[in-house]
């Protein structure tokens, strides 16, 4: 019998996604600013997209789980999509994981954050990411796997 090869190993590519604070509730939190679909329907589409890299998702409201997630990943994955919501403008600490790890990292955010209060104007991530895409609600994390696809080719 002849093995069975999964179709992500095509590209090679370990692409990690990760979604900070509140972002669990995608689809039902704020929708005329984030929109009305879950991210793990969003999730599903990837998948259904992407089909030749492997795509794995991870979501936390702690700030410490989201650093043990960069170090986790951040030696071993072609990529990590990272949306750190509103510890965007305020972790030192992810700062310094992404600052620590060899795997880059694009910063994702659905709205646009420039267009938003003045808080969120400030990114304590940007400095230490490959890129940042803003505003381009949940396309954004697409555009981004496009992103790394590019890269390797
Ligand atoms: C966000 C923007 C942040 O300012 C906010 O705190 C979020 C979501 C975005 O995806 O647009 O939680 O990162």
């Amino acid at each position: 019998m002849r093995p069975v090869i999964p179709i992500y190993y095509l590209s090679g590519m370990k692409i990690q996604i990760i979604n900070g604070p509140n972002l669990n509730l995608l689809g039902r939190r704020e929708p005329g600013i984030y929109g009305s679909q879950s991210f793990d329907d969003f999730f599903t589409e990837l998948k259904n997209r992407f089909p030749e890299v492997a795509l794995h998702y991870y979501q936390s409201n702690v700030e410490g789980e989201i650093v043990n997630k960069l170090h986790e990943t951040g030696f071993g994955f072609s990529g990590i999509i990272l949306n750190a919501g509103a510890y965007t403008h305020t972790s030192v600490a992810i700062h310094d994981a992404i600052a620590a790890i060899q795997t880059p990292v694009i910063e994702v955010h659905i709205s646009n954050v420039y267009g938003r209060e003045e808080f969120r104007h400030k990114s304590l991530i940007t400095s230490k990411c490959v890129g940042l895409l803003t505003g381009f609600g949940m396309e954004g994390y697409a555009m981004a796997i496009s992103w790394f696809l590019n890269q390797k080719r």
